[in-house]
């Protein structure tokens, strides 16, 4: 900190550096002066917001001089109702990232261990430095799939939660059922498992599981949710946990009253009601997938398959170039240099002429100006 002065801040944050976000849109519109941007690099909804959200945020507007309800009371229940579960079982959070820095605060003491799997999340990594804890990574194997055994080796006395993502940011990858099972039965009982299951509603593989079965039959399982994904609300900052009573009781505490806010609440309560807009989200993200794995195939590119609303595809070398080259032909997209794949880009799925501009640009770049 600045020498004049004799404060100081916490030991914990010379291991913290901000997240870095995909670039938004109208800060390459400034710089570009182009009106056209196309953004590939946050697995947003390319389809927009649910409609009914929209309506219910715009009915409620005038009521924004008041407080949101500390309990997200109508929400908690409309979650309930649906998974057939009590409404005792949710804590909403200001995105599925708050969820993350809840279950840090809930469970993490100084020189606890947290394990994570790598490549995955960054957020499991700022939760756990939040707290002091130490981040025990486990690498992913070379096709990107968990690896159970090295997850079960790397438990110590002192670790207290395994963050897993699945399907997997950024690779897309995602853990069987029955894997997951098995793992929840090895651990010893003093572990909590943050199933970080965001882009669930995209998995379609048969052996996929989204937790919330392990929740119910009553295992330490956290299953986090969001509404950015699916749901397009990812402006408004509206996610969730699922957990037992007794967990969520506890987390209740490190929450802030008013963490949720009252225009979430409505849009997030109405967009579950939404089927049409699910429908139609999941029908443009399955045909978008399908082009992007095409245009890869043609161009000789390998990739992984997704059960997200994302890819990640392998260009070598030349990655950060053609990233670059396509940033400045108005195509956002995520470089894998920070998940430490200099090789790989992660290309959000858009909606179908978002997608064909991008595999045009991508070709014309991999023609010319290699
Ligand atoms: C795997 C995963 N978990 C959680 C989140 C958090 O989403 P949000 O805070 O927008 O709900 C994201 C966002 O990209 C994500 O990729």
């Amino acid at each position: 900190m600045n020498d004049t002065f004799n404060i100081r801040v916490r030991d914990t944050l010379q291991k913290m550096t901000p997240y870095s976000p995909g670039k938004p849109i109208w800060e390459l519109q400034n710089e570009l002066g182009l009106s056209n941007i196309i953004k590939l690099a946050s697995n947003e909804n390319p389809l927009g917001p649910s409609p009914k959200a929209l309506e219910a945020v715009a009915s409620s507007l005038s009521d924004i001089h008041r407080y949101p309800d500390a309990s997200t009371t109508r929400l908690r229940q409309a979650l309930a109702t649906g998974l057939e579960m009590i409404p005792e079982q949710f804590i909403i959070s200001n995105g599925g990232d708050e969820l993350i820095t809840l279950v840090a605060e809930t469970f993490l003491e100084p020189g606890d261990e947290v394990i994570v799997c790598s490549p995955s999340f960054s957020e499991y990594e700022f939760g756990a430095h939040l707290m002091g804890a130490t981040i025990v990574p486990v690498a992913l194997d070379e096709s990107f799939r968990f690896d159970i055994d090295a997850i079960v080796g790397a438990v110590t006395a002192r670790t207290r939660l395994i963050c897993l993502c699945s399907p997997n940011n950024p690779t897309g990858t995602y853990l069987s059922k029955d894997v997951l099972h098995h793992l929840l039965d090895v651990l010893p009982k003093h572990v909590v498992i943050l199933l970080d299951a965001a882009y669930s509603q995209f998995a379609t593989a048969s052996d996929y599981t989204n937790g919330l079965e392990f929740v119910r039959a009553g295992y330490p399982v956290i299953v986090l949710q969001t509404f950015s994904k699916i749901y397009g609300l990812a402006g408004l900052r509206v996610g969730y946990g699922v957990a037992s009573e007794t967990i969520i009781q506890q987390m209740i505490k490190v929450k802030e009253p008013f963490n949720v806010n009252a225009l979430a609440q409505v849009a997030a309560t109405a967009a579950l009601h939404d089927a049409e807009h699910v429908r139609l989200t999941l029908e443009a993200n399955t045909k978008g997938k399908l082009q992007l794995y095409q245009a890869f195939q043609e161009m000789g590119l390998s990739f992984v398959e997704s059960m997200g609303n994302f890819v990640l595809v392998e260009i070598g070398a030349e990655a950060k170039h053609i990233y670059e080259a396509l940033m400045t032909r108005g195509i956002i997209v995520r470089f894998g240099g920070i998940w430490n794949l200099p090789c790989h880009l992660r290309i959000s799925v858009g909606y179908r002429e978002e997608n064909s501009t991008f595999i045009q640009a991508m070709a014309d770049i991999l023609t010319h100006d290699n």
